[in-house]
């Protein structure tokens, strides 16, 4: 079976885009490959957060995740800092990285004018710290959304660097993006992506919202001056929802236009926010239950990492005497 690695970062609500681009499909794909999870935390603190702040997050994110379908048996789900080889082989990457590769990336160009205040040196090496997330799993695929895909080339541009200068160590990952959802766009600004930091609150819809908010959010949705509900090149605002409305109810662009000839937006965003409604349902009822058992988190993530970290001390030390260290 084929090997894959994901993670997500507990950095505050998950997002509508963070379900349909990525957890969305894990859930489906534990059927078909070795999966494992993790909560990206050392990633999150690129930013600064309030430590009571990330500890909530981190609880929440994970409990969610357990309700959109990832079920720890089956697949180990932990929490990046409570494995520390992911430090360790991040640094030794960081010595087979080079400057003008992580400059280049556009997450940090986008997050450096965002926090103009704190652009520290893991917000730049950040992309190597997910190489060593994937290269330590021997992940055959990662599965993200198109944001993270310029980060899974770079870390294959690192495998590569490392093979080559030594012997072959490290799998090639390949990214995998799942069509639909790909690139889930603000409700407010449909030409940026849905993020937890938009400034519109109106722009992105989170799993665990309230159904009454997620209808406030898809009913003023921006969309153009024309009146027909298709699929086209400079729409959008309607491409988006038309995206989100086909992943919830798996309908084709046709039905969709179909289904809403000669009626108008209005009625389009009351439908599409209904079918999101719908479909988060029973994940925010899962939600409930899960959220309330923290020892039954701690139990799921202990395991998991327990798991996970023979596979990356493994490969670590397979790393170590590779690069010349004593053991
Ligand atoms: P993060 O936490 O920003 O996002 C988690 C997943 O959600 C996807 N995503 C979206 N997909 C479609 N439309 C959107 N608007 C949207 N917003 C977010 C992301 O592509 C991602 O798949 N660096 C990663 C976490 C990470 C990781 C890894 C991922 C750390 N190590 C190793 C894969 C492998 C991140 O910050 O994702």
């Amino acid at each position: 079976k084929k090997r894959i690695f994901s993670a997500i970062q507990p950095s505050g609500s998950v997002t509508l885009g963070n379900y349909l681009g990525a957890l969305k499909n894990w859930a489906a794909l534990q059927d078909s490959y070795d999966c494992i999870f993790a909560l990206a935390d050392l990633h999150t603190i690129t930013v600064r957060q309030e430590p009571a702040k990330l500890r909530h997050n981190t609880l929440e994110a994970y409990a969610l995740l357990l309700s959109c379908g990832i079920d720890p048996k089956r697949s180990p789900f932990f929490l990046q800092s409570h494995v520390p080889a992911h430090s360790q082989l991040a640094w030794i990457l960081d010595c087979y990285t080079q400057f003008g590769e992580l400059q280049r990336m556009t997450q940090f160009k986008d997050k450096s004018q965002k926090h103009a205040d704190n652009i520290n040196a893991g917000l730049f090496t950040y992309p190597s710290l997910m190489a060593a997330d994937i290269l330590l799993y021997q992940a055959d695929l990662v599965p993200v959304g198109e944001d993270q895909t310029q980060h899974v080339e770079l870390t294959r541009n690192i495998a590569e660097r490392f093979n080559n200068a030594y012997s072959p160590t490290f799998t090639m990952p390949d990214a995998l993006v799942l069509k639909g959802g790909r690139r889930v766009m603000s409700l407010q600004d449909p030409t940026r992506k849905m993020s937890k930091s938009d400034e519109n609150v109106n722009g992105c819809v989170y799993v665990l919202d309230k159904p009454e908010d997620i209808m406030r959010k898809f009913k003023r949705a921006i969309t153009d001056s024309e009146a027909k509900v298709h699929y086209a090149e400079g729409k959008a605002g309607i491409n988006n929802l038309m995206d989100i409305y086909a992943c919830v109810t798996g309908k084709s662009y046709e039905e969709i236009e179909h289904d809403f000839d000669g009626k108008g937006y209005g009625d389009f965003k009351q439908a599409v926010g209904e079918a999101v409604v719908e479909h988060l349902r029973p994940i925010q009822e899962r939600f409930a239950q899960y959220s309330s058992d923290k020892a039954y988190l701690q139990q799921c993530w202990d395991a998991g990492a327990e798991q996970v970290s023979r596979i990356a001390n493994r490969t670590l030390q397979k790393v170590m005497k590779k690069v010349g260290f004593v053991l």
